[in-house]
């Protein structure tokens, strides 16, 4: 079979540009693919945060009519590992990775999945390469199946969605701007008389295939209460069939890059470390780590991401309170809503031995990952969730909320605990469970092995993946 050729696109991809999990599986994903003999190749928006660092070469230009007003992009290239980079450069919509307000950036990404249909039609003259299928991630993209409807370009599309509460809804004015009308959309007016649109809602609707990062998540997002889901028209038109076109929406669990996340090589880290010999390796790390922040040697927890309400940290101070007696430490890494911020410094001030850093530094996220003894994360939701993954990779075992990808990542009481999500008075419980463990040595040697020993690599996902394209091109 000739090679499958995918063109994935989305707001970041690692290294160039990230903000969080999709980043990395943007830059991770395209990798694996190739490895296993997939054509891919990857498109994103040149902001300048990226020309600030990096200088890519200049391939060509062409042009879009967007607003009625005919718009310049032009193609940078950069192959990165083994796969080929594009970004997309216009200064008047993809300078700015985060417009300021709404209806600038739906206007922005609006653009974008403009300029990428007009990129497949470049890429197809220039380089001879016609995509099979756009793999496209979140609302950001999720407006190109529709786009390549209207101009009838025959590409079968996926829309992997990586966070259901990012939908994109704004102004139906946006349609202006693409020169769509409104009969052209299906269900996606809001409002009376209608005055908003949800670019994911139409993503699902129009795209080839839908997928989201884990089983577990796939199996929650279809059950959302309609009353709370501004996705529901969407899932209710869909019910019989699934979502997207064809079939159900499929789960399909996110992987690590296990050349960026290997306690055995990582030049962050004091004492690089292996399931060999991972108990003088994280005893290492964990001084060093200690030591750095002026705490004592206790079991030591942490905690590392984004500072948004979906991560949970309000249960996770409430679980702190509750635990003052215990004699152990608690780091936390991250930055994000100003007020989630705010209360985590209220409680590292009432408690030495709680220690934040509000801020997000790669180098210091290594660290912690090598020398925590645990991480607990208390997600009200997590669609798939990679920091699980990583410090098992680094014999850190996980406590977290028994939900979506962490669900589906962790075994609970083998390589990690579950507690019912939402609940700190469970999370209190699951952290003086840990402390048991953590005393009975031959149980805990055994799950920190099991962790380290769990395979989260790309390589059975990126199968899931190139089987599910293959399936896609067979059916059109
Ligand atoms: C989003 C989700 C997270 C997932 C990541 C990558 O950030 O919140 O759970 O791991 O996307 O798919």
């Amino acid at each position: 079979m000739k090679d499958l050729k995918v063109l994935i696109t989305g707001y970041e991809a690692a290294p160039f540009y990230k903000r969080g999990g999709l980043g990395d599986v943007m830059g991770s994903l395209p990798k694996a693919l190739v490895e296993i003999g997939v054509d891919a190749k990857v498109a994103i928006p040149y902001y300048n945060d990226i020309k600030n660092k990096y200088h890519f070469e200049k391939q060509g230009e062409f042009e879009v009519i967007f607003g009625g007003r005919t718009e310049r992009v032009s193609v940078f290239f950069e192959k990165s590992v083994n796969v080929p980079f594009y970004f997309l450069e216009n200064k008047s919509y993809l300078s700015l990775s985060k417009a300021k307000d709404k209806t600038k950036r739906m206007g922005q990404f609006a653009f974008f999945d403009l300029a990428i249909v007009e990129f497949i039609r470049w890429l197809g003259t220039h380089h001879k390469w016609h995509a099979d299928i756009v793999h496209c991630n979140d609302w950001h993209t999720a407006l190109i199946p529709l786009i390549l409807d209207k101009v009838k370009l025959k590409t079968s599309t996926i829309l992997t969605i990586h966070n259901l509460l990012y939908q994109g809804i704004g102004s139906l004015k946006v349609l202006d701007l693409l020169d769509i009308k409104d009969q052209e959309t299906k269900v996606l007016k809001r409002g009376v008389p209608a005055s908003e649109m949800n670019v994911l809602g139409e993503g699902i609707i129009h795209a080839t295939r839908v997928s989201t990062v884990s089983p577990s998540y796939a199996k929650e997002i279809a059950k959302i209460e309609h009353d709370h889901n501004p996705i529901s028209p969407f899932l209710i038109e869909r019910e019989h069939e699934g979502l997207g076109r064809h079939g159900k929406i499929i789960g399909i669990l996110n992987g690590i890059d296990y050349d960026i996340w290997n306690p055995a090589k990582d030049e962050s880290i004091f004492h690089k470390f292996d399931v060999s010999n991972w108990e003088v390796g994280k005893k290492d790390n964990k001084d060093d780590l200690l030591k750095s922040l002026g705490l004592e040697d206790r079991p030591t927890f942490c905690f590392v991401g984004r500072m948004a309400a979906q991560k949970g940290l309000d249960i996770l101070m409430k679980a702190i309170n509750r635990i003052s007696h215990l004699d152990i430490n608690v780091i936390i890494l991250g930055s994000g809503d100003p007020r989630i911020e705010r209360s985590v410094l209220t409680v590292a001030k009432k408690f030495s031995w709680v220690k934040a850093e509000l801020a997000y530094s790669e180098d210091l996220a290594h660290k912690i990952y090598a020398g925590s003894d645990f991480i607990i994360i208390p997600s009200r939701y997590e669609p798939c969730g990679l920091i699980q993954m990583i410090a098992m990779r680094y014999g850190t075992l996980p406590i977290a909320s028994n939900t979506g990808g962490l669900k589906d990542s962790i075994a609970n009481g083998k390589n990690g605990l579950l507690f019912e999500k939402g609940k700190s008075i469970r999370l209190k419980k699951a952290i003086r469970h840990a402390l048991n463990i953590q005393k009975d040595i031959i149980r805990y040697r055994k799950m920190v092995a099991a962790a380290m020993r769990k395979d989260f690599s790309w390589d059975k996902s990126a199968v899931l993946y190139k089987k599910l394209y293959g399936e896609m091109i067979g059916k059109i």
